[in-house]
């Protein structure tokens, strides 16, 4: 007698359900998607017990026939591929026909179809034994039931968690669906109670606002970047609002929603210098590539995705979140944002009276260059020829507040710039360059500094003196602990170098950054903080002039290299709103 026997197609269908059904949301996900699949514009899901003892789906798809219906349940019956030539840019959520018996076989299962309102076909199957299909009455589309999950599989059972976190696991499943398809109607409800109400509509942004609030969706910000065949579009989460509430991550690949730890890092990557280092941005992000660059088929439960090229996926996903990141209008708002702040506060304003003034290139000059006004030097520099690229900057009056704020009046209304955390991403910006490509303009002392360091200090200073020196501190004669000073950097006429030296350095103490990018970031972020204009220091208005145009043309303007906002908007809406205008 052989020793091999072929497995009946029940305990086949068991196995198979092993992998794709591990618990409720798992049911959820595929019959939603099943729903999807089938055109629906309408779904309902109902939940038991966190979905323990009941999941049901109905919508308002394309329905079965009655002759399709006892195929849909049978092993490898689909109806999405007929080859496996089809998988390469398979359109449909399912694909492999095993959803439909391997749930089946798990659970007490109950499928009623129709093709068209009226003839329907119901079909119930037990653990597997599938009945003979009963003519019902219904309208277009399907309902599925699955009752008492895994009550043939004791151990499995075991497993399942409360109902509350099997709630949690299932309102995740259908949270990520709906938003691939906000033009879809989704009603959720949980123990006979509406728990989910997602209308239809026509951008994600409306959907994340249903899903947890307006408010909440108004402050992403937009992403939309193509590069190549790569198309990134979608939303995220303002620096300033990162770590405030819980992290939402969401991804799909050419409409179909995949975890990817590769592309999260990305976009990680690309909030550097704008959040606190390891706090977690949300995103919502849809990226389009070539149905050929991606493969499908290589997880149990669908759930991830392959790439030809990871790495220039990555990088673009990189590259669309930080570009914008890089508006203007990034940065914080208080109070409610009403439509949006959608201009950039650096356009052009129609206020009265603005001057026209040439953007200052920082990296040429550096910013409040000299004793004097350098708004002047600023208009008497604007007819050089490689300024006359940029637009001009209209430069609307400028106010100091409590000698640590920048106002301005603007359009959509009332702009602050924190001038310490602006000029440190001025300096910040400046700095990398430097240390990525040369030196920076440093003045020569009369009398150079002598500073005696001590043991901790003079080694920091040991492991970055290559880095400072490019930065423009020249030293000499270091022996003992004792630097001489010949020249410092000279970011603006009230700078006290060799404080700044000093607290860089108790700054640098012990750091053990490794890798050259990681080690310019570092100081340049260290010695922009303790070089930039510091809160309290009076501004003239042609230094304030210079700082909001060297701000304009940094990469980042809205953030300081902290995780912090260098500009807040408050908006006339809300200005108007509390004065009860509206
Ligand atoms: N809600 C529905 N409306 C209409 N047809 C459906 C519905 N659910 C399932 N079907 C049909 O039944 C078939 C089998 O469904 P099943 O989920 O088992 O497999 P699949 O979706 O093709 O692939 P996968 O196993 O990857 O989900 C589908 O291909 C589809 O034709
Ligand atoms: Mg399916």
């Amino acid at each position: 007698m052989p020793l091999i026997t072929i497995l009946p197609s029940a305990v086949a269908d068991q196995i198979a359900a092993g992998e794709v059904v591990e618990r409720p949301s798992s049911v959820v996900k595929e019959l939603v998607e099943n729903s999807l699949d089938a055109g629906a514009s309408v779904i309902e899901v109902t939940l038991d017990d966190g979905g323990r003892k009941l999941v049901r789906v109905s919508d308002d798809g394309s329905g079965m026939s009655a002759e399709d219906l006892p195929l849909a349940l049978a092993r490898h019956g689909t109806s999405k591929i007929t080859k496996a030539a089809d998988l390469v840019g398979v359109g449909t959520f399912g694909f492999r026909g095993e959803a439909l018996p391997a749930i089946a076989s798990v659970s007490h299962f109950q499928i009623d179809t129709a093709p068209a309102n009226g003839e329907g076909t119901s079909i119930r199957v037990l653990g597997g034994k599938i009945s003979l299909p009963e003519r019902v009455t219904r309208r277009r589309g399907t309902t599925v039931s699955v009752a008492n999950l895994f009550f043939n599989i004791p151990a499995r059972l075991k497993f399942l968690r409360s109902a509350r976190s099997e709630w949690r696991g299932a309102v995740e499943s259908i949270t990520a669906l709906a938003i691939t398809k906000p033009a879809v109607r989704i009603n959720v409800v949980h123990d006979g109670r509406n728990a989910l109400t997602l209308p239809p509509v026509s951008s994600v942004r409306s959907r994340l606002g249903a899903l947890w609030g307006g408010r909440y969706a108004e402050d992403l910000l937009d992403v939309e970047d193509v590069a190549g065949p790569i198309h990134v579009s979608g939303l995220v989460q303002r620096p300033a609002d990162v770590g405030t509430s819980t992290r939402r991550a969401f991804l799909s690949i050419n409409g179909r929603a995949v975890r990817d730890a590769g592309i999260a890092r990305a976009v990680e990557t690309a909030y550097r210098s704008t959040i606190i280092a390891g706090l977690r941005p949300s995103f919502f992000l849809n990226v389009t590539i070539p149905v050929d660059a991606v493969d499908v088929n290589v997880h149990p439960a669908k759930a991830e995705v392959r790439f030809r090229d990871r790495w220039t996926l990555e990088r673009a996903v990189e590259t669309a979140v930080r570009r914008s990141l890089g508006n203007f209008d990034a940065g914080a708002s208080f109070g409610f944002r009403g439509a949006g702040f959608s201009p950039a506060v650096f356009q052009p304003s129609p206020n009265p009276g603005p001057e026209i003034l040439q953007p200052v290139s920082y990296r040429s000059s550096p910013l409040f260059e000299g004793a004097g006004d350098p708004y002047s030097s600023a208009v008497s520099r604007s007819s050089t020829a490689t300024e006359e690229l940029q637009p001009p900057l209209t430069v609307p009056p400028l106010f100091q507040l409590r000698r640590t704020y920048i106002a301005f009046e603007h359009e959509d209304g009332i702009v602050l710039i924190d001038q310490h955390s602006a000029h440190e991403r001025v300096l910040y910006e400046e700095f990398m360059n430097t240390l990525e490509s040369g030196s920076a303009p440093a003045q020569r002392l009369l009398l150079p500094l002598t500073l005696h360091l001590g043991p901790a200090e003079g080694e920091a200073f040991d492991a970055n003196r290559d880095y400072l020196e490019r930065l423009g501190f020249e030293v000499e004669g270091f022996g003992g602990h004792t630097l001489i000073v010949n020249t410092v950097p000279m970011p603006h006429p009230r700078f006290d170098a060799e404080r700044c030296l000093r607290e860089t350095l108790d700054a640098l103490t012990g750091d053990r950054v490794a890798g050259t990018a990681a080690k310019h970031e570092r100081l340049a972020s260290t010695v922009a903080c303790k070089a930039a204009i510091k809160a309290g220091e009076e501004l003239s208005q042609g230094e304030m002039r210079a700082l909001f145009a060297a701000l304009r043309d940094t990469r980042l303007p809205a953030h300081d290299v902290h995780g912090r906002s260098t500009i807040v908007h408050l908006t006339w809406d809300e200005v108007e709103r509390r004065f009860g205008r509206r």
